[in-house]
């Protein structure tokens, strides 16, 4: 039971043949080095490191990112070590490099795989050039709660677009050979059901039924595992009682029994040792044994497998078949990325992209990540022609850092384009731009700066404001209960309205904002996450029009936070609320008499609806929906077909719009959701043009995982339909039927 995954047959190849070979010259101390991963974040880590390195007692360094350092720590390693065998150099790099592009969540918007994928590219090139050959990313935890800091990491809410969109990170960074120069190994994480946290408290437990695991949660990692992804990094939490760090039913069971993953799997930092906080294990000895024997081939910066695997293979405790497993998975990944014959960075010998084109592709992922959620009058986009004067308003309008947002290591503000910059840039001398931050930090409660921004607000032809989280709101261990604008913002936006002037907010933050108490004071809100370097000059181009906004919520924008969890791929229960059976607080009578009967699944004081759904996203174009037909209505079992329709842009300036198809099981084995996403498409249509959107459907998209856990497709009637959001009306019919005779 303890035992590792049985050997698969491509055990036969080269590279097999060689680690086999390479094991079998290893002490038992050099398996562990390989196995355990140490902080190199200091410049004299060669000093340092170096004896540990030279003795084979360290496989991988973390955080070091300077490429002399690193070709110091690999010399060592390659030339002064028993076996020569080369370092993983790991680092978070999360949405870029030096180049940053938009938070995960914001690429998630763009619905977009290929500026996903170009944005990975270009951070691996970026990260490689500085020695980094291992990234941790992509995350692809299923975020269902805004409260949670990381959901800023994540690719969203939904397990479509967090797999295809994951994919394409992984493709990104790896590329299509893991040894060519510039491709870095990815990571996907956290392996499992980091984003399903009590509360949305960062770290927290989770307890999630195996069919939710199977059918939410494990979807994305599948779909990594499936597109060739290197590692895998385990959960910090508990899941159903047992941390991922120590799970073998995710790690045994389903990762390397079911999915046949031929990488490495790495703790996260010091979980390992953290077996013993969480009240799993009494100590280091027993976590060392825990995690090993479930399936964690490296220990990252916890130094626990280090100080235990010997003494636990010396005592039998602990299998050398586990020990000599595990170090075949992480020499693979060496050998895959070609460490054995090109182990240093040579700057010059990577494809970097110029620096312009990397700022195009972080300009145009900022572009189509962000979501136009009011347009009230048509106040966006400005028009050049008609505004001589701006007031440029708030904490985040001209503020460099904080528009990168969480995970910017190695970002670097000095490129950054800020919003007013960019507004700048765009507009030139012939505007009047008066420029008040107004608030120190988005957090200030003090409104002392607030009369200057009204002030200019009064003599300008509309306000501009900036608002949202700074980056450190959001991100690891920095959750919110109030996911409100924080600081003194509502009250600045009060003060604007009185002004009379149109107020367009452009709101930068690491999660969904509840905007409900400033909403209707606004006239536009571009939602514009933290949108990384290019971010302002992006939005410039959004709000003069030269663009139209083209992103869509990847995530359930509540309208309070006692909503949350609120996703729009939930179940329908036994009594869904229907627009009827909404009575409101207000509405109801003083001592009615009680009755169940007739009552449905709402809040009293908040409805049954979010403030915007999943899939939203406004356009200075507008789309018009006709002619859904699908290739048949009788789908077999194990056949595809075709979904069309026409898409018309009835607008008045060529836009682009996020064509999604969403699909309801009528009948299911377990309940199925009211709506799932099957697809999307970005599109680009000029003013009048129609274009005919085709989808393939294969009946295997339609699976899921049925009451005893196993995959299943089941015949039936289906609901399809095809629009601008998970809110999308027009609808069409199928069955899936058996194929007859077979
Ligand atoms: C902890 C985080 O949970 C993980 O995502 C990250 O990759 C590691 N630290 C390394 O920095």
């Amino acid at each position: 039971m303890n035992g590792p995954a049985p050997a698969k047959a491509a055990d036969t190849s080269a590279v097999d043949q060689r680690i086999a070979e390479l094991l079998g010259r290893m002490t038992l101390a050099e398996k562990v080095g390989q196995m355990s991963q140490v902080n190199a974040d200091f410049p004299d880590a060669p000093a340092r490191l170096g004896d540990a390195i030279r003795e084979g007692r360290i496989g991988s360094v973390i955080n070091q990112v300077d490429p002399g350092v690193v070709n110091a720590l690999q010399r060592i390693a390659v030339e002064e070590s028993r076996l020569g065998i080369p370092l993983l150099v790991g680092r978070d790099v999360i949405h870029g490099f030096r180049t940053t592009m938009p938070i995960p969540l914001g690429q998630a918007a763009s619905f977009n795989p290929e500026i996903v994928r170009q944005g990975a590219r270009v951070a691996a090139l970026e990260a490689a050039a500085a020695g980094v050959n291992w990234t941790f990313a992509p995350m692809i935890d299923i975020a269902r709660d805004p409260r949670w800091g990381r959901i800023a990491e994540s690719l969203g809410e939904d397990p479509c677009l967090a797999s295809r969109l994951g994919v394409a990170m992984v493709e990104g960074f790896q590329g299509e050979d893991l040894a060519a120069q510039g491709a870095i190994a990815a990571c996907a994480k956290h392996f499992a059901g980091y984003g399903a946290c009590e509360s949305g408290r960062d770290y927290a437990t989770t307890n999630i039924p195996e069919n939710e695991l199977r059918n939410v949660h494990l979807a994305p990692f599948r779909a990594a595992v499936d597109a060739g992804v290197a590692t895998l990094m385990t959960s910090f939490s508990d899941l159903n009682g047992v941390p991922g760090t120590a799970n073998r039913f995710l790690l045994r069971q389903v990762l390397r029994a079911e999915w046949n993953f031929r990488g490495f799997v790495v703790s996260d930092w010091d979980s390992i040792r953290q077996l013993a906080v969480h009240g799993l294990t009494a100590g280091d000895a027993d976590s060392a044994h825990e995690a090993a024997t479930a399936g964690v081939d490296m220990d990252m910066a916890g130094g626990v497998y280090a100080a235990q695997l010997p003494g636990l293979v010396g005592e039998g405790r602990v299998g050398i078949d586990v020990i000599d497993a595990a170090v075949a998975n992480i020499l693979r990944i060496k050998f895959r990325l070609g460490l054995f014959d090109s182990p240093y960075v040579e700057g010059d010998r990577i494809p970097l992209v110029p620096v312009e084109e990397r700022a195009r592709i972080a300009r145009q992922a900022a572009l189509q990540s962000v979501v136009l959620l009011k347009n009230a009058a048509g106040v966006l986009p400005l028009a050049r022609a008609d505004v001589k004067s701006l007031a440029v308003v708030g904490p985040l309008a001209d503020d460099p850092y904080e528009q990168l947002g969480t995970w910017i290591f190695d970002g670097d503000p000095g490129r950054s384009v800020t919003g007013l910059q960019g507004i700048r840039d765009l507009l030139g001398e012939d505007v009047k731009i008066r420029h008040v931050r107004a608030m120190e930090t988005t957090r200030s409660r003090s409104t002392d700066g607030f009369d200057e921004a009204v002030d200019a607000a009064r003599v300008s032809d509309a306000v501009i404001a900036f608002l949202g989280e700074e980056s450190i709101l959001s991100g690891e261990a920095h959750s919110r209960a109030d996911i409100g604008l924080p600081g003194a913002q509502a009250e600045l936006v009060g003060r604007l309205r009185e002004t009379g002037k149109p107020v367009i907010a452009v709101i930068m933050a690491g999660r969904p904002l509840t905007l409900t108490d400033v909403i209707d004071d606004l006239d536009a809100v571009l939602f514009a996450w933290h949108p990384g370097t290019m971010g302002g000059a992006a939005l410039a181009d959004l709000l003069f029009g030269v663009e139209s906004p083209s992103g869509k919520l990847p995530v359930t924008f509540p309208r309070a936070v006692g909503q949350v969890p609120i996703y729009y791929n939930r179940k329908n229960t036994g009594k869904p609320s229907t627009p009827e059976s909404l009575v409101l607080i207000d509405d109801i009578p003083v001592r009615p008499g009680q009755t169940s009967i007739g009552n449905t699944a709402y809040h009293l004081d908040a409805g049954d609806r979010p403030l915007f759904p999943f899939g939203f996203g406004l356009s200075y174009a507008s789309f018009e929906y006709a002619g859904l037909r699908l290739g048949t209505h009788e789908l077999r079992i194990g056949d595809a077909m075709s979904v069309r329709v026409d898409v018309t842009n009835r607008g008045g300036m060529a836009a682009d719009e996020v064509v999604q198809l969403y699909v309801r099981d009528l009948v299911g084995n377990v309940t199925r959701p009211v709506r799932e996403l099957k697809g999307f498409r970005r599109i680009r249509l000029d003013p009048g043009q129609t274009g005919t959107v085709e989808f393939v459907l294969h009946s295997d998209e339609l699976a899921f995982f049925g009451r005893d856990n196993t995959l299943i497709v089941e015949p039936g009637e289906f609901h399809l339909w095809v629009g601008g959001s998970s809110e999308a009306d027009l609808r069409a019919t199928f069955r899936l039927v058996e194929v007859s005779g077979g």
